[in-house]
Order: C-alpha cells, then sequence, then structure tokens
C-alpha cells in the first residue's frame, strides 16, 4: 500500500510541476508572440516584400495592423484587423479563416482567405521558424482582448504606484498626499471601482535612497500599471529611460520641476517653480513701477544648479527688457535684507526660501520697506506672507477654489487619483499602458476636482500652467 501512495504522490507532484510549465510556455509564448508582433523582437528570417527584403523597422505586424491588432489605413492601403474574430469571421463577403494552419498560409504565403488567390504585395511575406508561427498565433488569438496580460491589470483590480517624502522633512506633505489619494481611492472602490476593476495603490517612501532610485526600484520590483501622484519633480535621464523601457506613465506627479517638463510619459498636476516665478515676476513689474532691478532668493546651496536656470527662463518673456534680474545665494537672509533695502539695487524681490526665513523677513518688513515688492511661492515657503499690503504677493501652484475643503497636498493627492480614474475610464475596459498615454495626449479636459478642469496635449504636460495669485 505504502509505496503505491508514494507513488501517487510522486505522479500529482509531476502533474502539477507539468501544468505550472505548461502556463509558463503559454505565457513565453504570448510574450514572444507580442515582441515579435510589435517589432521587439526580430524574426529568425527577414521578411519579404515582392522578394526583396525589407527591414523589421517597416516590417513588424503593428506598425501596418495597429498596436491591438484593430487594422489600419494608410495611404489608401487597408491593413484590415488581425484580432482572432476578424479573422475567423466573415469580411465582404469572404470566409472566414478555419484554422491556424490557414492563418498562417497566409502570413508566409500570402494565401488570402479564397485559397484560389494571393493577397497583395503589401503585405509582407514572413518565412516563420516553428516556435515563431506558435508564438504568433497563441498571441493573435488574444490582441485587442482582454485576455493579453497588462502589467497591473486584472480582472478586478489594478495596482498604482506612487512615490512620495514618507520619512525627513517633507514627510508632512507626503503623507497628506497620500491620505488624500486613498480617501479618493477608497470612495472610487465603494462604487464598484473602474469598470468593475479596484483601485490598489503602493507607496514607496522618497527619501532614504532618493526619488529616482525608490521609483526605478518600485517599477522594477512590483508590478505596477501606472505611477500616480508621485513627488516626482526632474526625473534624470536615467529614470526616463527605465520608464520608457518598462513603458510605465507617471501620471499628475505633484512633483514641482524647477522648468516645464515635455516627456511624453510624465504629466504633472503643478506648474514648474519657473513658470510661477513668471506668474509672480508679472505681477510684481505690474504693481511695482520703479526703475529698480527683481531678485530671486534662494538658501539652499545644492539647489544651485537647479535655480539657475531660472534666470535663464526670462529671456523671451515681457519682462526681458525691464531692469536686471539677478538669481542671489542667499545664506544671512536678514542681514541681506537690510544691505538690500539701503542699496536701493533691487525692489522687487522674490523669496524661494523656508518659511523659517520667511517669518524672520516678514518681522523686518514695515512700513519702511513699503517700496518693497516681494512676493513668496506658497509651494516652497508656506503661505505666510499673505499680508494686506498690494505688494506683498503670495502665489500658489492652483487656483483658490481646489482648497476650499481640505489642505493643498490632500486637495492633490485626490486630484492626482481623480485624473487618472477619468484617464483609466476613457480608455475603456480593454486597459493597457499605451492606450492611458494615448487617453492623456488628447486635449479633452479632464476634471480631477470638481471645478478644475485640466487638459494635456502631447506638448503641455501641466495641468496648470501658471502661479495662481490669490489676492
Ligand atoms: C507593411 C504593412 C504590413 C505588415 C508589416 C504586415 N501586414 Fe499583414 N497585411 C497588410 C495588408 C495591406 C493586408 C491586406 C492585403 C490584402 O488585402 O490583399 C494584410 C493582410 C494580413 C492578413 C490577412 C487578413 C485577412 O483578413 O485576410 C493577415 C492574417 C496578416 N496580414 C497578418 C500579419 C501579421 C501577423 C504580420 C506580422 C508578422 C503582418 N500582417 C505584417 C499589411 C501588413
Amino acid at each position: 500500500m505504502k509505496p503505491q501512495i508514494q507513488r501517487l504522490g510522486i505522479l500529482s507532484t509531476l502533474l502539477i510541476a507539468c501544468s505550472v510549465t505548461l502556463a509558463a510556455n503559454i505565457t513565453d509564448e504570448i510574450k514572444l508572440g507580442r515582441a515579435l508582433y510589435e517589432g521587439k523582437h526580430p524574426f529568425t528570417h527577414a521578411p519579404q516584400v515582392a522578394g526583396v527584403t525589407i527591414p523589421l523597422s517597416d516590417a513588424h505586424c503593428s506598425a501596418c495592423h495597429g498596436s491591438h491588432g484593430e487594422g489600419r489605413v494608410e495611404g489608401g492601403i487597408i491593413a484590415p484587423s488581425v484580432q482572432w474574430h476578424s479573422l475567423t469571421n466573415k469580411r465582404s463577403n469572404l470566409p472566414g479563416y478555419d484554422s491556424a494552419q490557414q492563418i498562417l498560409s497566409a502570413i508566409e504565403k500570402g494565401i488570402a482567405r479564397t485559397n484560389d488567390t494571393l493577397l497583395t504585395e503589401s503585405m509582407p511575406r514572413f518565412m516563420l521558424t516553428n516556435s515563431e508561427r506558435d508564438a504568433l498565433i497563441e498571441y493573435l488569438r488574444i490582441i485587442g482582448t482582454e485576455a493579453v496580460p497588462v502589467r497591473g491589470v486584472s480582472a478586478d483590480t489594478i495596482i498604482l504606484g506612487t512615490v512620495l517624502p514618507l520619512t525627513g522633512t517633507q514627510a508632512a506633505a507626503g503623507y497628506s498626499i497620500l491620505q488624500g489619494m486613498q480617501q479618493r481611492i477608497n470612495a472610487i472602490n465603494a462604487t464598484g471601482g473602474i469598470f468593475g476593476r479596484v483601485l490598489q495603490l503602493k507607496s514607496v517612501d522618497a527619501t532614504t535612497d532618493g526619488l529616482d532610485a525608490a521609483t526605478l526600484d518600485l517599477i522594477q520590483s512590483q508590478d505596477i500599471f501606472a505611477l500616480v501622484g508621485s513627488w516626482l519633480a526632474e526625473p534624470s535621464d536615467g529614470l526616463i529611460q527605465a520608464l520608457t523601457a518598462s513603458n510605465t506613465p507617471s501620471v499628475g506627479a505633484i512633483g514641482m520641476p524647477i522648468a516645464t517638463q515635455h516627456h511624453r510619459l510624465t504629466t504633472y498636476l503643478l506648474p514648474s517653480v519657473q513658470q510661477q516665478i513668471v506668474s509672480a515676476l508679472a505681477l510684481l513689474q505690474e504693481r511695482c513701477t520703479s526703475d529698480l532691478g527683481s531678485e530671486i532668493w534662494y538658501v539652499n546651496e545644492k539647489d544651485l544648479p537647479a535655480i539657475n536656470p531660472v534666470s535663464g527662463a526670462f529671456s523671451n518673456t515681457s519682462v526681458n527688457n525691464k531692469p536686471p534680474l539677478r538669481v542671489v545665494h542667499v545664506s544671512q537672509v536678514e542681514q541681506q535684507l537690510k544691505k538690500t533695502i539701503d542699496s536701493r539695487l533691487a525692489d522687487k524681490l522674490i523669496f524661494l526660501l523656508p518659511s523659517d526665513d520667511i517669518e524672520s523677513i516678514r518681522s523686518q518688513l514695515d512700513i519702511d520697506t513699503l517700496h518693497l515688492c516681494v512676493a513668496t511661492l506658497a509651494s516652497i515657503s508656506g503661505t505666510s506672507l499673505q499680508a494686506n499690503h498690494a505688494n506683498r504677493v503670495v502665489v500658489f501652484p492652483v487656483p483658490q477654489h481646489v482648497l476650499a475643503a481640505t489642505d493643498l497636498w490632500t486637495a492633490l493627492g485626490h486630484a492626482a487619483i481623480g485624473l487618472i480614474a477619468e484617464a483609466i475610464a476613457r480608455s475603456g475596459r480593454i486597459l493597457d499602458q499605451d492606450r492611458l498615454i494615448s487617453v492623456l495626449d488628447n486635449p479633452q479636459e479632464f476634471e480631477p476636482i470638481p471645478g478644475l478642469s485640466v487638459r494635456f496635449t502631447p506638448k503641455a504636460r501641466h495641468a496648470l500652467a501658471e502661479g495662481f495669485i490669490w489676492q
């Protein structure tokens, strides 16, 4: 008895092992099929048109039949849908293909639906190996359907990732953003999710290893569909490469880059720091009509290379013809202020300083300094400069009504999830990264928070394109 039970045990273990390898093989086949279809893996034999070999860059299936096999018309030539239901059903009086073998004959030899005709030469001929045949057919069986595996998406869940400062000096902002995101996710999930899929959020701390390393680690170690509401400001070239290679969009990033960004995979909620400074300067110029210069003050030595391009940003603006603009590194804020007041070299000052410094400046700004026009950015310095003088300006990165009910960071967390949820819903039930990215290129308006409409185009990646002056 005993040996038999043991043998059965071995058999069932073998069976399980077998079905596991089978599943892995199908997944591998689909992966290969997709890579061949999309031109990301070369065919063993180069395809031919009228007997002439053509480069793969022109001859991958998706270039002509579309990335979801939906078919395309280009220059009057129709490359029909190659989705399985299109191939196996009648098409304009022609019978459907009966078998995978027949479809392979079309791909390899151009034998059309009716065996006695050939496809035109606009369909290249592919000489496939056995494994390429199997892989392409497995992929054609599912292309354009929900069965195509999409990273971070299952039948009932979409997994999103975010990278935020959850330790260190900015942790409070990070947690507020996270809380805003989670509240909005809970609300969406409570009403059944998006097309029946609930949202899940994986968050990692940006502080310990740095933002780029944390983002890289998240996209490489976790199967996430997209990044959302991240503290991403100016991604390094390496990070952009990694996002591109893994086709991971970063949607509604909340970090503020110094300069306006243009990467196709990243969208931002807030205007760049430069943009907010432009808004502040324009207002200061308008209110302070003296012909003294303008200065931008910052304290943090390590921000130097990032802040410097700010002055460059004004070379093409109306500010250009005005008195000089200097970017000034200050170490002793109070002394520097006194010097500036005495020297009368500049009277329009924009402080990119921590809130402590702003507090001490504020105590120096009295009736004697009313000739000084000063501005801060709420997102960098807090709001304490908000004063009752016409020439004291605080620039906010969002319009005022956004913050009617909550603080800036929680509101932005809400908005980030609102934005991605709307983009996912517009992508449709058959969801993938490409669809999400192209929905976000479409200049339709989104309303991530009631009353706040935003739009993106392939060039305009910031939802809010200017700083808002709250009076
Ligand atoms: C350079 C453009 C081009 C490329 C690349 C291309 N095709 Fe085609 N394909 C066409 C055109 C055009 C037709 C229609 C030809 C006709 O109607 O005579 C076609 C027809 C087909 C058909 C027959 C469809 C039907 O309804 O009868 C199949 C199947 C097919 N292609 C699969 C593929 C696969 C798989 C690949 C990649 C391995 C591929 N094609 C690459 C342009 C292309």
